[in-house]
């Protein structure tokens, strides 16, 4: 196994469709990996099977050397797996520093009375506050942001676990080129810290820009990998992805 998580002959069918399909890829450690391909090729679906949303229909994962046939979305935290979702899944009646403390405690469940409060708490959700840019907004509940302010809280409760590996699905979509920048930055400092990073978009000059490798899928399969400007000047991935 290459890389820091893997995955063989892995497969998501819904009913007739092949979601995820026979796909075996390697995302390495410490890199930035684009993870690209057209609208429907499966992309949010693998992030769903590593994060434990769905079991495979077949197929194996590995983190770290060790193969899982599923994932359980409980263990992604030991597993030092974050994710953010395309969508922002946020628990909008709660305060945006809520949201981030229910991904610092350990327990997952914030109301544990040795948990919360302490200093080293207060300091590291301080810190999170300020890199998201949303200090100001602590204590406002997360319904009221707007969009992008709601993308960054994602990012931020993914940075609250201190994982190692980041998922993050399309955090760049539909936002301000000042908030771009912001994510930018943040994700070049989990790059500076040598985490892992598998990174959604459609955008090619973001996914050159930022990402040290390349993988495009296409129809839930592994249409090719390796080092961006490699991929992207392949013909197959120029025709299949690109319209070339
Ligand atoms: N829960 C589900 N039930 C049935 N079909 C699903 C489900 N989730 C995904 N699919 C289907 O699986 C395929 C892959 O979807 P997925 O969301 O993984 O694509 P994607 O590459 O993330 O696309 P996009 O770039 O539009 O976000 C699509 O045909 C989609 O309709
Ligand atoms: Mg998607």
């Amino acid at each position: 196994m290459s890389g820091i998580l893997n995955t063989k002959n892995l497969s998501m069918h819904f009913m007739g469709v092949k979601a995820v399909d026979d796909l075996t890829v390697s995302f390495p450690a410490g890199l930035a990996t684009g993870l690209v391909g057209p609208n429907g090729c499966g992309k949010t679906t693998l992030f769903n099977l590593i994060s434990g949303v769905y079991d495979p229909t077949a197929g194996e994962i590995f983190i770290r050397d060790k193969g899982f046939t599923r994932i359980k979305c409980t263990k992604l935290r030991d597993l030092k797996i974050a994710r953010t979702f395309q969508d922002c899944r946020l628990i909008s009646q709660l305060s945006v520093e809520d949201n981030i403390m229910l991904a610092i405690s350990k327990t997952g469940t914030y109301d544990s009375i040795l948990e919360v409060g302490t200093e080293d708490y207060e300091e590291f959700l301080d810190h999170i506050l300020e890199t998201i840019s949303l200090s100001h907004k602590r204590h406002e509940l997360a319904e009221n942001l707007s969009y992008g302010q709601r993308k960054l809280l994602e990012i931020g409760r993914a940075l609250a676990s201190n994982a190692d590996i980041y998922l993050l699905d399309e955090p760049f979509s539909g936002l301000f080129p000042e908030i771009v920048e912001k994510i930018k930055s943040i994700i070049n400092d989990l790059k500076a810290k040598h985490k892992t990073i598998i990174l959604v978009e459609h955008n090619i000059a973001l996914i050159k820009e930022i990402c040290d490798n390349v993988v495009v899928m296409d129809a839930g399969k592994l249409l090719k990998q390796g080092k961006a400007e490699e991929v992207f000047a392949d013909e197959k991935v120029k025709h299949a992805y690109l319209g070339e």
